[in-house]
């Protein structure tokens, strides 16, 4: 009955079930297409994390931070290899700053200080 319903709709007024099938496609086709646009936005986020941490903040992380990914051998601060520090622990050391760790708060965005924490984080083998 249903489907010889749906049939007679189709005949009698296709545009009526081409109308309320469209949103649903499209809505799934933003789904598909924002899933890499997703990891493409991370890929960035760990770049520029990454440039930062090297050579993008004064004084710079690299100085005081020993990051295999980064290729620093800093000594001043523990080895983050080692600490595997979350995301949000990273992110409210630059924030607040730690002991002679200096608070990075005013020099950098909200935007760096969370790619920054992105890519210590990961780099270093800690959650986010
Ligand atoms: C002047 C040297 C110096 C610089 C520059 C520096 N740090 Fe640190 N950092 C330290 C020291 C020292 C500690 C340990 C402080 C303590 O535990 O008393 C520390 C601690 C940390 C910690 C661990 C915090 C915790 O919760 O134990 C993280 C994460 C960190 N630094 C990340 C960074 C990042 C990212 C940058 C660059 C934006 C940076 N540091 C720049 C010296 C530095």
């Amino acid at each position: 009955m249903t489907p010889l319903f749906f049939l007679a709709v189709h005949r009698s007024f296709p545009c009526l079930v081409r109308t309320t099938a469209m949103p649903l496609l499209a809505f799934a086709a933003a789904i598909v297409l924002a899933t890499p646009a997703i990891a493409a936005d991370d890929a960035a986020q760990m770049t520029l994390g990454k440039q930062l941490f090297i050579s993008g903040t004064a004084p710079s992380c690299a100085v005081c931070h020993t990051l295999q990914d980064a290729g620093t051998e800093g000594a001043i601060g523990p080895i983050l290899d080692d600490l595997k520090p979350t995301a949000a622990r990273v992110k409210k050391a630059v924030m607040e700053g730690v002991g002679v760790m200096p608070s990075f708060a005013q020099k950098l965005t909200a935007a760096q200080i969370d790619a920054l924490a992105l890519y210590v984080s990961r780099a270093s083998g800690g959650s986010h």
